[in-house]
């Protein structure tokens, strides 16, 4: 059985070599013995699935990739251009929807995750969406009808979080993430309404309405970072906009986890997180090669698991030891 190589982005400036973002990790794989090949991200992202892998030589067999995320379609896409020239990628395009897409994993996570709601949001489609208020190249957000069946499924109350099925908008935090009061319709429909307009194009899948829980905060982009725990005032209030969770992000290969390293947020604070309630979540999962970011909760009384991701997209933050994850891929 053929050891598995590892498929990095091109750098778009020089086809040769990886991306600038991935050269450290394509370096420490090649010195841990292991080997890589590259693809055209621009062109996976284009739909020219076969142009992206036409430097992957034919018949290399078992296959990881380490790179930009994709859409589930594209992803789907890649893997057939993949098995046309004789090579597999080892996530198969349904496993990699359902650790990447926040309704495909959610349902093993329910419960240890705050609880969360989706209204799916077909993707923009000419006229018709256009006169439901659709921003040039975006979908139509969901009306006022949806918001409300979905704010009525989370409680109807209460403070909550806004994303689509893969990622937030956490940089517009008051304007298109944060949601002080859920019984506020007016309110939510203008958060959703302008996460949908900033995500344009690039929106996953649908919109993601999910409970705020309390978790332990550090400040950001200043020289005063401290960790302390949100509460009081600063809950998801103004001080909010300059302070961030401190998540851990755990890397799982068959259910082990391979490395225990900080989130690329806040990559200056590792946690240790206690995975007795998530390992066997991920076994559940069934997914090879996922992440899960953890936060504690600001009280201290245990760990919640806030998203989920598939492991070959899962940014990998510069400075953590990746040997012994990157040896664990190679050697499967
Ligand atoms: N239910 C919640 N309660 C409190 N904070 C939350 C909740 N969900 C997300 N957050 C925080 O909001 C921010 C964005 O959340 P999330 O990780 O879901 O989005 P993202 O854009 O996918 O981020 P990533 O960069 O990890 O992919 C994070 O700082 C996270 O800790
Ligand atoms: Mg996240």
């Amino acid at each position: 059985m053929p050891v598995p190589a590892i498929l990095f982005p091109a750098d778009p400036l020089n086809p040769r070599r990886p991306d600038p973002h991935y050269t450290w990790e394509a370096r420490l794989l090649r010195e841990l013995g292991g080997e890589y090949h590259l693809v055209d991200h621009d062109a996976l992202l284009a739909g020219s699935a076969e142009e992206a892998v036409r430097r992957v030589p034919s018949d290399c067999g078992p296959l990881w990739y380490r790179g930009w995320m994709l859409p589930s379609a594209g992803y789907a896409a890649f893997a057939r251009a993949l098995a046309g020239r004789g090579a597999t990628l080892l996530t198969s395009p349904a496993g990699y929807a359902s650790a990447h897409e926040l309704p495909g994993w959610y349902g093993v996570f329910e419960g240890a995750t705050p609880s969360s709601v989706w209204i799916p949001v077909p993707a923009a489609a000419g006229g018709a969406a256009s006169e439901a208020g659709a921003a040039a190249g975006g979908a139509a957000a969901p009306g006022h009808g949806e918001l409300a069946a979905a704010v009525a499924r989370l409680g109807g109350r209460g403070p909550a979080v806004v994303k689509d099925y893969v990622k937030s908008r956490k940089d517009a935090w008051h304007e298109a993430c944060y949601v002080p009061e859920l019984a506020d319709l007016a309110a939510v429909g203008r958060v959703v309404d302008r996460f949908v307009e900033l995500q344009g194009e690039f929106l996953a899948g649908g919109v993601v309405l999910r409970r705020y829980e309390e978790f332990a905060q550090t400040v950001v982009g200043g020289s005063t970072a401290g960790r302390s725990a949100a509460g009081g005032s600063t809950s998801g209030g103004p001080a909010a906009r300059d302070r961030r969770t401190v998540e851990a992000r755990v890397w799982w290969l068959d259910g082990e986890p391979v490395l225990v390293g900080p989130h690329p947020d806040t990559p200056d604070h590792p946690a240790e997180p206690d995975l007795t309630e998530v390992r066997p979540l991920v076994r559940t999962l069934g997914c090879r090669f996922v992440t899960t970011d953890l936060a504690e909760r600001a009280d201290g009384s245990g760990w919640r698991v806030v998203e989920v991701g598939d492991g070959q997209v899962s940014d990998l933050p510069r400075g953590v030891d990746a040997s012994g994850l990157l040896s664990s891929l190679i050697a499967t």
